[in-house]
């Protein structure tokens, strides 16, 4: 059964501290984190700083996701600010093996992000030096947008690589993860499901995360 990491960015940012409590009282595996800089995607989110606000609100480890231009001038800050994972993305202007190498340097963990258009081959070369895989399930730079189910073959493909070069990593997927997309998402392989509204903006979260572990389980 997959798990869980509830994506803040469709939490109150009001409240951001309570909203990471709730979540992981409620049952989640981690909490993950988008940054977002205005150029590499649109939008906006948070930095650093933010995280670390909110890294006492629980003990669940921190994916923090850049969707950031040149992340080697930042890994530091979030190495320092409490994220356990850091992924970068592989379409970021960088050099990703000495970024790769830098976050490790720094005792985290590196994950590797994939956009939907961005073929999963090209991550093929990194798979030995990555902890975790991301396979975009959107088109990074705002929550709440629709699945894009032309992705899921990238899961098998990347896991059927990892097994021929001997050293398997977990998969994650992100962008409108629901129970119903996060289903075959899981059959596929996916091992961890980031879900922003599906969570934040459920009448119960704690249902929502249950329903959301559940996927790709034998409900005989
Ligand atoms: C997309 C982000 C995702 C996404 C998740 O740019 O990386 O984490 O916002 O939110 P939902 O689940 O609402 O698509
Ligand atoms: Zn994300």
């Amino acid at each position: 059964m997959p798990l869980v990491a509830p994506s803040i960015l469709a939490a109150d940012f009001a409240n951001l501290g309570e909203e990471v409590r709730k979540v992981s009282d409620a049952g989640a595996d981690f909490i993950h984190v988008d940054v977002m800089d205005g150029i590499f995607v649109p939008n906006i989110t948070v930095g650093p700083s933010m995280v670390k606000a909110i890294r006492g609100f629980s003990k669940l480890p921190f994916i923090v996701h850049l969707m950031i231009t040149h992340p080697e001038n930042h890994v530091k800050a979030f190495a320092e600010s409490g994220s356990d994972i850091i992924e970068v993305h592989i379409e970021a202007e960088q050099d990703l093996r000495s970024t790769i190498r830098l976050i490790h340097d720094l005792g985290k963990k590196v994950g590797l992000a994939v956009n939907p258009p961005t073929p999963i081959e090209s991550a093929f070369p990194y798979l030995k030096d990555i902890d975790m895989l991301l396979v975009m399930s959107v088109n990074p730079g705002f929550g709440g947008q629709t699945f894009i189910p032309g992705v899921l073959p990238k899961i098998p493909k990347a896991k059927e690589e990892m097994r021929r070069q001997g050293y398997v990593v977990p998969v994650e997927i992100d962008g409108g993860i629901t129970p119903e997309t996060g289903e075959p998402s899981a059959r596929a392989g996916a091992d961890i499901l980031a879900a922003g509204t599906s969570v934040f903006k459920a009448p119960d979260v704690r249902e929502a995360i249950r329903r959301l572990r559940e996927c790709g389980a034998s409900k005989l």
